[in-house]
């Protein structure tokens, strides 16, 4: 993998429709490469900007691009089902566990990936994604990645899960763990002459240590992922020429610092000049001294500037002349890439 071009920024301001029109034009300029075009919004919409059924499934866009909306239930599945399997074993050897008929059924119905918290289940993907791993049967080894990232308070979960990965499990764990506590309590009254350690110590020992090795494993790959992404990662905000969003990505910026290298600014949708309309000059006057604002702001980094187009961006076509308002005509792949 070369590069992880990340998109993040307010809500409704046109992060999915650079990130996909990125995509396009790279893929065009970059023949040679395979791109993956990922969305990490619940609210998926890759689907609806190419026109095309796209779910969790990698669907091909063109003949080296590729897209996915992964639902994140299904990874989130996948990737503890295992560790899940084993926690269940080691609690069900507490000999309470087999008198007490609830409290099994409890650990059966409780501690399942559907009680993860999504933001922990999107991390779970994005990393399994840059770790790798593959998608599906199907691996195709990405040379670029373009992330459409939700609103940026989701967005930071994404980073720092990774990074505080075996708190975040042994935290989730431990939540788990103490309410069999508190359901055991309820009984400890009628049993506690029955509560006692572990009765097979050498088998509990065994799952214990195979948790261990687990719970090691998942440091290692968060460690492996926040170097990942540290070394190719590249953050471009995405704001429109309004103070809501300008705030946003102030915000953004100096939340993401730690984790990605923030490369560039779109400013998108900028009302164009126009000859008819006083109105929309009146608005673009406004907006103009916001991106005035933005430029000075962000005076070191990359600003990319895009008009309000007249048609909605949309279809392979649609998204090529998005591209080229946001581009230009004269840029090359590696201007994009590393602005
Ligand atoms: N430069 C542009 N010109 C005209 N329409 C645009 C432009 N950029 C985006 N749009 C349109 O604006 C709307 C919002 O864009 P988009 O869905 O990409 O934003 P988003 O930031 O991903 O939103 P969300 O936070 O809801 O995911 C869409 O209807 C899109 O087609
Ligand atoms: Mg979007």
């Amino acid at each position: 993998m070369e590069k992880i071009i990340v998109l993040g920024g307010k809500g409704g301001v046109g992060k999915s429709s650079i990130s996909a029109a990125t995509a396009v034009l790279l893929s065009e300029l970059l023949p040679d490469k395979k791109i993956l075009l990922i969305s990490f919004d619940i609210a998926h919409n890759i689907s609806d900007l190419f026109k095309l059924q796209i779910g969790n499934e990698l669907t091909p866009l063109t003949d080296n691009l590729w897209g996915i909306e992964p639902d994140p239930n299904i990874y989130a599945e996948e990737y503890t089902r295992e560790l899940v399997a084993k926690m269940k074993n080691l609690m069900k050897q507490m000999p309470i566990v087999g008198r007490i008929p609830q409290i099994k059924e409890f650990i059966d119905t409780t501690f399942t990936a559907d009680s993860i918290p999504l933001a922990l289940k999107n991390a779970m993907f994005f990393q399994k994604i840059l770790d790798a791993e593959g998608l599906n049967a199907q691996s195709i080894q990405f040379d670029i990645i373009i992330a459409d990232f939700p609103p940026t308070g989701n967005m930071i979960a994404l980073f720092e899960i990774p990074e505080d990965q075996v708190k975040v499990v042994l935290k989730y764990s431990l939540n788990f763990y103490n309410s069999i506590k508190g359901a055991m309590r309820k009984f400890s009254k009628v049993f506690r002459n029955l509560i006692k350690p572990f009765d097979d110590y050498e088998k509990r020992r065994e799952l214990g240590k195979e948790i261990f090795g687990m719970i090691v494993d998942l440091e290692e790959r968060g460690e492996r992922i926040t170097e990942l992404i540290h070394r190719i990662g590249s953050l471009r905000l995405v704001t429109i020429a309004e103070k809501p969003s300008f705030e946003e990505i102030k915000r953004a910026r100096d939340l993401t610092k730690r984790y990605i290298e923030l490369e560039a600014v779109h400013i998108n949708m900028i009302t164009p000049e126009s000859k008819k309309c006083d109105f929309c000059n009146n608005i673009r006057s406004v907006q103009l001294k916001y991106v005035n604002d933005i430029i000075k702001e962000f005076n070191n980094l990359k600003i990319w500037k895009s008009n309000k187009l007249k048609e909605e961006p949309i279809g392979i076509d649609g998204l090529r002349i998005l591209a080229r308002e946001v581009y230009g005509y004269d840029i090359s792949a590696g201007d994009i890439l590393n602005p």
